[in-house]
C-alpha cells in the first residue's frame, strides 16, 4: 500500500498541511517537539481508527479548535482510495471514497509501527505480546479477525455473568445454567484463537530469524518462542489438546472464577515468550537485543503480509535509528532499501541521512507544525 498524499487540518500542532509522499523511504527530520510523531500518528489513526498514543480524540484535535480532519489518497495494488477521517471530542466520521463506513468494515492493511514504546512488548505486560500476535492473526485473513471478534464477545458475556453471580445480582441457579450453556462455545472459540495464534507464530518464525540475522549483520542468531498456557509450553499442541487443556483448567478454576467474577481461562491469560538463542528474552537480552527482536518481528510482519496478500503494508519507524548502533542502523537501512515497503521514519539527526546512504529517501523538514522539503 502506498500513501500518496496527506492533508491535515487542526490535527495536534498542524493547523493546515498538504504533502505528497515518496513511494519508498520518507524521512521526517526535525528537533524535539516539532510534530514528527504527530505525522506518524495521523497516518496510523487514519488507517487504524485508533491512535497508538493511548490518546482520546480530545487531545488529538488542535488546542482551541473543535474539529480535526485527516485526508489521504491511498493506492493499494491497482485500487485507489480517498480516505477521510473527521472527528471531534464526541464524534467520528470515516469515509472511503465518499462512502461512510467504519474501520472494522474496510479491510485496510495495518500500519506496522515501531516506536520507543515497542520495547515494552518484550519487557512488560503479556498483554502487549498477545496484541502483537493478534495483530498477526487479524492480518492473515478475515476468518482470523472474525474468530477474535467472536471470542471477545463471548468473553464479555461470560465475564458479565460471572460478575453478576459474584455480586449475587442474578439467581444463582439460572446464572450457573446460563454459564454452562455458554462454556462450550466459549471454550471452542478460546481454543480456535489459540491455534490461530500458534499457526501465525509458526508461519512467521523463520522470517523473524532471518530479519534478526540481517539486523545483526549476518551473525548467527536463533529465534524461537514458547506459547504458555498455565505455565506449560503449548507451542506444538493440536486443537484437540488445547481444547482439552482449557476444559480441564476451567473445571479446576470453577470455584475461583465464581468468586472473582471474571474468566480465568482462555487466550486472554496466555503468554508468548520470545527466545533469543534459546534464552528467555525478558531476562536474558540487553535493551539493544530486545529492540532488535521487536524490530525483526515488525520487519517479518511486513514480509509475511506480502506473502499472504501480495503487497506490503506501510511501515512507521518512530525514533528507531537513534536507538540502534551504527552497524544495526546500516543493516536496517539496507533491509528497507531491499523491500518495497513505503516507510516513514522520524529522526532528529540530520547527519544520519548522509551517513546511511539514504539517497533515494525523501526528506521532509518538520518545524513547529510546518513541513518543508
Ligand atoms: N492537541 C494539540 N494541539 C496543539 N499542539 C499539540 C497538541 N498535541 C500535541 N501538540 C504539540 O505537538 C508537539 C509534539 O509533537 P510530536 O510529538 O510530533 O514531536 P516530535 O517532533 O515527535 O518530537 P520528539 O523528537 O521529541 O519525539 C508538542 O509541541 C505539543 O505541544
Ligand atoms: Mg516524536
Amino acid at each position: 500500500m502506498i500513501i500518496r498524499s496527506l492533508f491535515l487540518s487542526n490535527f495536534r500542532n498542524f493547523e493546515q498541511l498538504q504533502v505528497d509522499f515518496g513511494d519508498h523511504v520518507n524521512i521526517f527530520l526535525g528537533d524535539n517537539g516539532q510534530g514528527k510523531t504527530n505525522l506518524l500518528e495521523a497516518i496510523y489513526l487514519l488507517i487504524d481508527g485508533e491512535s497508538f498514543r493511548y490518546s482520546n480524540y480530545d487531545t488529538l484535535v488542535q488546542l482551541h479548535k473543535s474539529e480535526s480532519l485527516i485526508k489521504s489518497f491511498v493506492q493499494n495494488e491497482q485500487l485507489q482510495y480517498n480516505l477521510k477521517l473527521l472527528f471531534s471530542s464526541h464524534r467520528k466520521e470515516f469515509t472511503v471514497n465518499e462512502k461512510k463506513t467504519t474501520h472494522t468494515k474496510v479491510n485496510l492493511p495495518p500500519a506496522i509501527l515501531f516506536s520507543p514504546e515497542s520495547l515494552s512488548i518484550i519487557k512488560e505486560s503479556s498483554d502487549e505480546r498477545r496484541s502483537l500476535v493478534d495483530q498477526l492473526v487479524t492480518q492473515v485473513n478475515r476468518h482470523g479477525r472474525q474468530v477474535l471478534q467472536d471470542f471477545k464477545k463471548a468473553l464479555k458475556t461470560r465475564n458479565r455473568i460471572l460478575k453478576d453471580l459474584a455480586h449475587e445480582k442474578i439467581d444463582r441457579l439460572i446464572g450457573i445454567e446460563t454459564l454452562a450453556s455458554l462454556n462450550q462455545i466459549y471454550l471452542k472459540l478460546a481454543a480456535e484463537v489459540t491455534i490461530l495464534r500458534l499457526n501465525a507464530l509458526s508461519d512467521i518464525q523463520n522470517e523473524v530469524e532471518k530479519a534478526l540475522i540481517q539486523i545483526h549483520s549476518g551473525q548467527n542468531i536463533k529465534f524461537d518462542y514458547n506459547y504458555i498456557i498455565s505455565e506449560k509450553n503449548h507451542k506444538n499442541s493440536s486443537l484437540e489438546f488445547v481444547l482439552e487443556t482449557l476444559q480441564n483448567r476451567m473445571k479446576e478454576l470453577e470455584k475461583f472464577e465464581l468468586q472473582s467474577g471474571v474468566s480465568l481461562v482462555g487466550p486472554q491469560k496466555h503468554d508468548v515468550i520470545f527466545l533469543y538463542n534459546g534464552n528467555d528474552s525478558r531476562f536474558y537480552c540487553s535493551q539493544g537485543q530486545q529492540r532488535s527482536i521487536i524490530l525483526a518481528f515488525k520487519m517479518a510482519q511486513i514480509v509475511y503480509h506480502q506473502k499472504v496478500h501480495g503487497f506490503y503494508p506501510v511501515l512507521l519507524l518512530d525514533d528507531v535509528l537513534s536507538e540502534l548502533d551504527l552497524a544495526k542502523q546500516e543493516s536496517l537501512v539496507s533491509t528497507l532499501n531491499q523491500t518495497k515497503t513505503q516507510t516513514f521514519v522520524t529522526t532528529t539527526d540530520v547527519s544520519l541521512i548522509s551517513k546511511l546512504s539514504m539517497s533515494n529517501a525523501r526528506v521532509f523538514n518538520i518545524k513547529n507544525g510546518q513541513i518543508s522539503i
